[in-house]
């Protein structure tokens, strides 16, 4: 979706992939992960810093975002760095966010019948599944005035966590925090951050995961899966593998 979206082509629609994913593992603290995909990265980079518009396909997002450089509508020299952003955060987010729909359909299948009998629940379900498990777990912020947090104290210009996973289930806020819920529609949970630089594509994520959900509910009466194998990673908290080993159909 996001290759055809934002008019990719060619050799980098082949690396999107491997390009998305090690654009997540440099970010974080740095560690293993961080070295060894610093060079996966720097190839997205290089690529980023010299794209053209007639690099990308007609009609395309990519394409407008260059137009809106030629009018003057955005800096000069940042069509590349938006397009950046958009390879790196759009890509390993949403692979996260549709594999743990697959996941825990299969773990909650009266969930799933609640949905196939009730389709105008596909977005509260979209939104259970982020708030019960985040894509992304931890995000940063740097403080621009000293503030207490619940009586901690955050002194001006410190890097905060912000703990995204935690605020999701936290008790205080969502009744039985660790139950998965489709009905409950918690709109307020932070798996697309907050604020002015909320998720950027969270429309689209949406679309994609909507129209996931909505088949599945149509056609899938119980998905029997395997363990869930997850691979640690500096910023997604993702399923890197899960066998479907039976479906019955609804
Ligand atoms: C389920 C899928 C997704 C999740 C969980 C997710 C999560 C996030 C999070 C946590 C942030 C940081 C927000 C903050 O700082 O408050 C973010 C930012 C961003 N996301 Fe997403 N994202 C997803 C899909 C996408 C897609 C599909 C795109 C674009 C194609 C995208 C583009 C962006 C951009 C450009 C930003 C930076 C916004 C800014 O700093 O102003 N994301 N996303």
């Amino acid at each position: 979706m996001v290759a055809d979206l934002i008019g990719f082509t060619g050799e980098v629609r082949a690396n999107m992939l491997r390009w998305g994913q090690a654009a997540m593992e440099v970010l974080g603290p740095l560690n293993q992960r961080t070295a060894e995909n610093f060079p996966v990265a720097g190839e997205l980079y290089a690529w980023c810093s010299q794209v053209k518009a007639e690099d990308l396909a007609e009609g395309s997002v990519g394409r407008g975002i260059f137009d809106a450089e030629a009018r003057g509508d955005i800096p000069p020299d940042t069509a590349g760095h938006i397009i950046h952003q958009y390879l790196g955060a759009g890509v390993d987010t949403t692979i996260a966010a549709i594999g743990n729909i697959v996941a825990l359909f299969a773990r909650h299948p009266d969930q799933l019948a609640l949905v196939r009998q009730d389709p105008t629940l596909v977005p509260a379900a979209f939104n259970e599944v982020l708030r019960y498990w985040a894509p992304v777990h931890a995000w940063g912020r740097r403080a621009t005035k000293d503030v207490t947090v619940a009586g901690a104290d955050i002194p001006a210009g410190a890097q905060v966590a912000v703990l995204f996973g935690a605020g999701n289930r936290d008790p205080r806020h969502y009744a039985d925090p660790d139950a998965f819920l489709v009905e409950r529609n918690p709109v307020d949970h932070l798996s697309f951050g907050y604020g002015p630089h909320g998720c950027a594509g969270q429309g689209l994520a949406r679309l994609e995961a909507h129209a996931v959900i909505d088949a599945l509910a149509r056609r899938v009466d119980r998905l029997i899966a395997g363990p869930e194998v997850r691979v640690p990673s500096n910023t997604t908290r993702s399923i890197d593998k899960l066998a479907v080993l039976e479906v019955i159909p609804a």
